[in-house]
């Protein structure tokens, strides 16, 4: 088994908030595996590549590491900085789900997040954690809740949507990006066999937190971090 808590699920439905309190609550390492897919399509934007057929040289010429940030926050460097913002703007959210749909980039990516695991535990939240990269995961949450709750989060959040944005255009973005992760060949979002899946529609944060964390923290306190 790999000593790993897998969290997956579809946009805005809380996995990175849910992953990083869990993951401060036991004082374990955190990997936004999401950020790895923006990442490449910043690279890949940046570079002027076509976002539709990247290459493995290219992708080997990138630089990627999970590493903590000068506040003590595990966050994403790409070719040894932090990008920051510049991951989180529309079109790389949407050029991620582009470049996510190529099994080169998977490939690619599949060796990146494996090589995270080891002898410590680790959140690792996503889309297939559960599913692909560790199946043999002790912990897997498939968290939800509905478009239009998911929808209203991610206008709530600050910097995740362009200004000016309305409700209706947050939830086609989302809608469009959840049904080309569903529905690509590799590696599609859906939960695994063995996961809990946690609608938390109508849950706080705090709740959706101390439900996952009633789960884990038993299991973790008793054998080794
Ligand atoms: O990582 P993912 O895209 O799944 O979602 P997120 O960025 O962690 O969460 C989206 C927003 O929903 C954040 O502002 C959370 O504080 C908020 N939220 C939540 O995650 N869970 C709830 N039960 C209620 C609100
Ligand atoms: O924060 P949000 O849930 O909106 O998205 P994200 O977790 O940052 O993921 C961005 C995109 O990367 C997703 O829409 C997927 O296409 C892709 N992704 C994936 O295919 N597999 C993962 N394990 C994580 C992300």
């Amino acid at each position: 088994m790999s000593k790993c808590i897998a969290i997956d699920g579809p946009a805005a439905s809380g996995k990175s908030s849910i992953a990083r309190r869990i993951a401060g609550k036991l004082n374990i390492a955190y990997v936004n595996t999401g950020s790895l897919y923006r990442a490449v399509a910043l690279a890949a934007i940046r570079a002027g590549r076509d976002l539709a057929a990247l290459d493995r040289g290219f992708l080997d010429s990138l630089k990627l590491e999970y590493t903590q940030d000068d506040s003590g926050a595990w966050d994403l460097k790409l070719n040894g900085e932090f990008p920051g913002a510049a991951l989180r703007t529309p079109d790389v959210a949407a050029g991620s789900s582009l470049v996510a749909r190529q099994s080169e980039v998977r490939d690619y990516l599949l060796d990146v997040q494996r090589s995270f695991a080891g002898e410590r535990w680790i959140v690792m939240e996503g889309r297939d954690i559960g599913t692909v990269i560790f199946p043999d995961a002790e912990f897997k949450f498939f968290i939800t809740a509905t478009p239009e709750e998911r929808a209203r989060r991610r206008l709530a959040q600050e910097g995740e949507t362009p200004d000016g944005a309305t409700l209706a255009e947050v939830a086609r973005e989302i809608a469009a990006r959840d049904k080309q992760d569903s529905e690509r060949k590799v590696a599609p979002l859906k939960p695994a066999d063995d996961a809990v899946v946690l609608d938390t529609t109508g849950f706080t944060l705090d709740q959706a937190v101390e439900t996952v964390y009633g789960q884990v923290a038993g299991v973790l306190k008793k054998g080794e971090r």
